[in-house]
């Protein structure tokens, strides 16, 4: 049984998810999936440190699966991803030379976007190319690609998938452009002005996609979003909403309160984004909140032990879906 009608997602709007492969394994998990899902990615399988933990050595029966299951269910699978400055392998996180950040970031993008030609239509190249924080003079985020590449690793990640495929759409995804707050601002700009240069040098580059990961505790910066969305509208750029999900655990339970609070962010982001232009897809960065990274990642930074969160029936929080149907 479901908390929801399976009409909750007859939206325009292709709706998915962030799937963990070994969940499949789980009936509701999968039979979730299966019925609202028109899109899923996976949440760790295809980076870095699990497809290639051993240099030359790749692992792509996880993949492999994922992609056969999607296609069995009509779902596309997108590619995530190919350049980021975290999920690296000891063996990546040790290169030491412009030549061989190069080589190895050719031969893994060749490999991986070659062998899934035709069948993985869409990539998130490089994520999270932008500082936290930019400055005008620092406004890329610290990697080993950027410390041997310089920037231009950027402009090369996505020349050579699109090299590697030349029918894929090529994408920059990246997170908290919608805080109403000085570095969101500054962010934004940043990632403009990134991807004016790469648009004034014709560098292959499709789509943007913005995570999403809202903030319970701030509202979203509407007018922000809606220009920004505009500005990478009118350079033919599609948007993808890649991520999105409520990542503040601190929200008031019970669940009816925090389930609508989650809503009322999620409808204000998506309608400061839908007042410009329809999003190609809406993902949501887990399929449930009993799958959600959240609690391990913030209590791993914060050191707080492993916070459960208020569990809903085992799916996405109902107000939430019915937003994306809305939408
Ligand atoms: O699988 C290993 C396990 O064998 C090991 O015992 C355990 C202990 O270290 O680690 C497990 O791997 C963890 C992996 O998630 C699978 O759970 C990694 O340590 C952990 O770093 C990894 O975190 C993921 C994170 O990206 C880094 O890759 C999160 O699940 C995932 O939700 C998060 O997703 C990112 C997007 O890719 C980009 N946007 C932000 C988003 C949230 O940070």
């Amino acid at each position: 049984a479901t908390p929801f009608a399976a009409d909750a997602l007859s939206g325009a709007v292709p709706y998915g998810a962030a799937i963990r492969i070994d969940e499949l394994a789980d009936i509701l998990y999968s039979e979730a999936v299966r019925t609202y899902c028109k899109v899923i990615v996976a949440e760790g399988a295809m980076k870095w440190s699990d497809l290639q933990a051993v240099r030359g050595s790749f692992t792509f029966e996880p993949t492999d699966t994922l992609l056969a299951f999607a296609q069995d269910n009509d779902i596309e699978l997108r590619g995530h991803t190919l350049a980021w400055y975290a999920a690296l392998p000891e063996w990546a996180e040790r290169i030491s030379s412009a030549e061989e950040a190069r080589t190895e970031l050719v031969h893994h993008i060749d490999t991986v976007v070659g062998r899934y030609k035709g069948r993985i239509r869409s990539w998130d190249v490089v994520n999270e190319a932008i500082a936290e924080d930019p400055t005008p003079d620092a406004p890329y985020r610290d990697s080993v690609w950027l410390r041997h590449l310089g920037p231009d690793y950027i402009e090369l990640a996505l020349r050579t998938a699109s090299e590697a495929d030349s029918s894929a759409q090529l994408v920059l995804n990246d997170y908290e452009f919608e805080q109403p707050t000085d570095q969101a601002r500054a962010k934004r700009k940043a990632f403009l002005d990134m991807v004016r240069g790469l648009k004034s040098r014709n560098v292959p580059l499709h789509a943007i996609g913005l995570q999403g990961h809202l903030r319970g505790e701030s509202a979203v910066d509407s007018p922000g979003i809606s220009s920004f969305v505009a500005e990478l509208s009118a350079l033919g750029l599609g948007i993808l909403v890649t991520e999105l999900d409520v990542i503040d655990d601190q929200l008031p339970g019970p669940i009816e309160e925090r389930d609508k609070l989650i809503a009322a962010r999620a409808r204000e982001f998506l309608s400061a984004i839908g007042s410009v232009v329809r999003p190609e897809i809406v993902v949501t960065w887990g399929v449930s909140d009993q799958h959600t990274w959240v609690p391990i990642w913030f209590s791993r930074q914060d050191g707080l032990p492993n916070r459960p969160l208020p569990l809903d029936e085992n799916y996405q929080p109902k107000e939430l879906m019915r937003v994306i149907q809305d939408f």
